[in-house]
Order: C-alpha cells, then sequence, then structure tokens
C-alpha cells in the first residue's frame, strides 16, 4: 500500500508544534509495517541543508504564475523514509517560520502558497506514473493542504481516497473570497456545502467536505468538535460528515521521549530507577540560577503561548502555591501580552520562578525531565503530547479535562497519573494544583503514580493497526 503523507512541518526539519512531531514519526512508525509512506513538505529556506543531497528533480511548471514549482525526492536523515519537498524560490524561501513572516504576521499570501503546495500533492495522485510512484492514498494534514481535495474534486477525475486529519480546527486556512481565484479552482465549489465559509472560503473546509475519511487526534476532540462551543464554525459541517469522521489518538516517538536514552538530560532514569529523576531537577534548577531544592515541588510548562492552551490562568493560580515554596519553570513563546504576564512573575519570585521565553527543543527535554508537574489548562486541545511526553519521564500532568488530555490523563482509579480539573478558571485549577501539592508530599503515593505514568504505552506502534485498518477499509469500499 503507498500512502502520501503530506504535512507543512516535519520534525526534525521544521517544527511549530505537535503536528510536526506526528508528520516525523507516524510515518517511520506506519513505514516499519510495510507501508510504503512518502511525506511531502514545502521547501522552505535550510531544508535542504538538512537533508541528504536529491536523488531526483521534476519541473511541474508554473501554474499560479509565481515560478516552477520543483518536485524534489531525497529521504529523512537517519532513515530510509522518503521525502518530496516542493521548491519554489518566489513561495518558500524567505525569512520567518512556515506561516510567519520574521515580525509574526501571517505571510499575505499564503493561499497561494499552501495552495501550490497542495496542487503537488493533488498532482502526484494523478501523475505518479511521471515519477515512478502513485499512491493509492492521499494523507492530508491540517488547513494547508486542504486544497488538495479540493483540485481532485475540481477535476473530476479518478483518484485515490483522500484522509483529512484535522490536528486543530481553530487553524482553518479561510481567507477573503475576492482572493479566491488566486487559487485557481472553479466558483462552483464555493457554496455551503463546499469551501464557503462565513462569508469566506475555508482550505480546511475544503479538506473535510472533498475527504474520503477525516480524523481527528483523539476521540474525545472527535466528539467536542461536533458541539458549538468546540467546532470553530464547522459544527455544522462536520456532523453533515460525522459518518466518516474518526478519533485515533496521536502516539510518541519513544525514541526522541525516553528518560532512558535522551542524550539532552543530566541523568538517565527510567521505571526501576526513577530516584534518579531527583538529579535531573537540581540541574534544571542550577541552570537556571534557583536554588538547588529537592523538596520544592516544581511545576512547570512548555508550550505555545496562546489563547488555546488557557496559560493565563497559571500566574494567580499558582500563587499559593508559590507562597508554600514551591518553584514554577516555563518555556514558551506567543502572546506578547502573556509574556509580560510570566515576566512579571518572575520579577516577583527571583528565587522561585524561572521563565524562558523562545523555542528551543533540547530545554524542553530537560525541562520534562527536571520538574515534578507539567502544567496544562488548555481551553480545548485536540491531543496534546506534552502530557503523554510527561508521562514517559514520570513528570505528573495537570490538566483540564477536554480532547486528548482528557483521553490520557486520570486522577482517579488504577490509572491515576496526574490530576484534573473541569472547567477553564483559576479556582479549578488552583483547586487541582493543591490537590497535587497534597499527592507531592506522599512520597509512597506520588510514586505508585508515578510509575502508573511511566509504564502507560503510547507508542506510535500501538497507533499503525488502527491507521492501517482505516487505510485498508477506503481501499476496500
Ligand atoms: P500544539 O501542537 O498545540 O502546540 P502539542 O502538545 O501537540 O501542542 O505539541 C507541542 C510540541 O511543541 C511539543 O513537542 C512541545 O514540546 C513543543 N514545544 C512547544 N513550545 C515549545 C518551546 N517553546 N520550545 C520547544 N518546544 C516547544
Ligand atoms: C495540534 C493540537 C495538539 C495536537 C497536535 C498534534 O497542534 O493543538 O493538541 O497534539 O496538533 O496532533
Amino acid at each position: 500500500m503507498k500512502v502520501l503523507f503530506a504535512s507543512s512541518e516535519i520534525h526534525p526539519l521544521i517544527k511549530t508544534g505537535g503536528l510536526a512531531d506526528v508528520a516525523g514519526a507516524l510515518p517511520i512508525a506506519l513505514r516499519a509495517k510495510n507501508i510504503d509512506v512518502k511525506l511531502i513538505m514545502p521547501a522552505y529556506s535550510g531544508i535542504l541543508e538538512k537533508l541528504p543531497p536529491v536523488q531526483s528533480r521534476r519541473n511541474l511548471g508554473n501554474p499560479f504564475s509565481v515560478g516552477d514549482l520543483i518536485l524534489l525526492e531525497t529521504h529523512l536523515p537517519d532513515s530510509d523514509t522518503p521525502i518530496y519537498l516542493v521548491q519554489c524560490q518566489s513561495l518558500f524561501e524567505r525569512e520567518g517560520g512556515p506561516y510567519l513572516d520574521s515580525h509574526g504576521n501571517d505571510f499575505a499570501d499564503n493561499d497561494i502558497r499552501f495552495a501550490a503546495f497542495s496542487w503537488v500533492c493533488a498532482m502526484i495522485t494523478q501523475y505518479g506514473h511521471l515519477i515512478d510512484w502513485q499512491p493509492d492514498i492521499l494523507h492530508l494534514n491540517d488547513w494547508q493542504t486542504g486544497f488538495a481535495a479540493a483540485y481532485l474534486a475540481a477535476w473530476r477525475l479518478e483518484h485515490p481516497p483522500v484522509v483529512t486529519t484535522v490536528h486543530n480546527l481553530r487553524y482553518n486556512g479561510s481567507f477573503p473570497i475576492e482572493q479566491f481565484d488566486r487559487v485557481r479552482l472553479p466558483h462552483d465549489l464555493l457554496n455551503l456545502h463546499g469551501m464557503e465559509f462565513y462569508g469566506r472560503y475555508s482550505a480546511l473546509k475544503a479538506g473535510l467536505v472533498y475527504a474520503d475519511a477525516i480524523t481527528t487526534v483523539s476521540p474525545t476532540y472527535a466528539n467536542e468538535i461536533l458541539t458549538p462551543t468546540y467546532g470553530d464554525g464547522l459544527d455544522g459541517t462536520l456532523k453533515a460528515v460525522r459518518h466518516k469522521l474518526f478519533g485515533v489518538l496521536n502516539g510518541v516517538d519513544y525514541n526522541e521521549w525516553s528518560p532512558s536514552i535522551d542524550p539532552y538530560i543530566h541523568t538517565h532514569y527510567d521505571l526501576h530507577s526513577i530516584d534518579q529523576k531527583l538529579y535531573n531537577k537540581l540541574a534544571l534548577q542550577r541552570e537556571n540560577g534557583l536554588p538547588e531544592s529537592p523538596e520544592a515541588p516544581v511545576f512547570g510548562v512548555v508550550s505555545r503561548l496562546t489563547e488555546q492552551k488557557g496559560l493565563d490562568l497559571i500566574p494567580d493560580a499558582i500563587e499559593s502555591a508559590l507562597e508554600k515554596g514551591a518553584m514554577f519553570i516555563l518555556l514558551g513563546s506567543g502572546d506578547k501580552v502573556l509574556e509580560q504576564q510570566y515576566l512579571a512573575l518572575q520579577e516577583r519570585y527571583p528565587d522561585q520562578v524561572s521563565i524562558r521565553i523562545g523555542y528551543d527543543e533540547a530545554y524542553s527535554h530537560r525541562l520534562q525531565a527536571g520538574i515534578d508537574m507539567l502544567l496544562i489548562p488548555s481551553r480545548f486541545e485536540p491531543c496534546g503530547l506534552t502530557q503523554l511526553y510527561a508521562l514517559k519521564y514520570g513528570t505528573l500532568p495537570i490538566v483540564r479535562s477536554t480532547g486528548g488530555l482528557a483521553d490520557t490523563v486520570f486522577e482517579e482509579g488504577q490509572h491515576a497519573n496526574g490530576f484534573v480539573f473541569q472547567h477553564a478558571n483559576t479556582e479549578d485549577l488552583k483547586s487541582a494544583i493543591e490537590r497535587s501539592l497534597v499527592a507531592f508530599n506522599d512520597l509512597e503515593g506520588w510514586r505508585i503514580k508515578q510509575i502508573q505514568a511511566m509504564s502507560q504505552d503510547h507508542s506510535w506502534d500501538r497507533a499503525t493497526a488502527t491507521w492501517i485498518n482505516l487505510y485498508q477499509s477506503l481501499l476496500n469500499a
């Protein structure tokens, strides 16, 4: 079975969030099960330097009048996973990130950029014989690839089944309708049952309505997005296609995220040597200029600073814990107001709070290994990967009960591995923090929870069977 897996970010090449982690791991796990998966991503600046030399190159022409689109093929470093890159200097070779310029603003032509990328994905399903590889399944991820489903619908040619995975419904890739002609799609797609979205048009909606199957990254989020609260204006659309909507929980790449082999952390440990985790805590405190204190409970955050993550609730909710001697360490970037709030907290508690604004992959590992509790008070969370990393590191997550957090973190029962609260308000979060402090003071009970957390298996290996069944059912349909 041949699967073309399209993503706008892939770890370790480029990453803004969990999508990159998934795209960098699920295809490799599927290849280990003999599924012939190839990745495809735009050739952003600096990407080719991170990859082995290009093995093939094909010019697909200039359909968007922005310069030629060139399809390159190589493979991921340290693996035999093939990857196609869509090269187009005027679209992808720029300062900034994959979606934002260096001032943090969306690129004004993101519609054209990701339409062009998606057009190439759609073309491969039709003209794969030109590159000796024709996919049986086209697997799209998020709005950046949704246009591919629209091209296939517009061309009205036979094509392989399309799966769209929604990692985050909030980012719907919608653009002013006046710009629609820029993406070279026919106007008959612009209707309520097509790409039209509240007077705009949406690439994600195209990915939903024109796909043969839709998945999202946890069972709970799959139910939540059918409601107005979580549906972000697409709940009606999703309800109409719920027969083809499935929740498939993400996995974790334990080759990257295991405290027994993690090259970034101070001291390795596992289920049988949890005591050694303490050395990572002391190293983290040292690294941040905080007093080395084995007893102080250390709370942490690794996150994009956005409304989604509910991080505005923490400064007030954690105050009483800080007053009792707890510590708080944050790594994140995004919302400038939140950044300032956290820096202000650090000024008030210089010996207990350490705030690092920025993005730092290696430090995120040291943080997960060194802290005792990870705070994730998300307003919504399609899956969430940081709680899964925390579990593996014996760091107990404190989460709001939503999406993938609700599916993986439990406070009660034999699987208790963390702390869970219901409502996105300071009081609820504060009370969960208080409960975690009481639990932390009972070392024996804490160890039981840590063992439970560390023994849970969220490997991709588990999820691949579900994926293969889904692909197979589409081929048999
Ligand atoms: P989301 O995709 O919504 O941001 P996830 O929990 O699925 O949330 O994935 C976030 C990923 O990004 C994790 O791998 C996390 O460790 C990483 N991450 C988030 N913020 C930072 C940061 N400031 N520095 C390093 N890694 C980060
Ligand atoms: C999105 C979601 C996050 C999920 C990730 C990977 O960024 O916000 O919850 O874990 O995608 O699927």
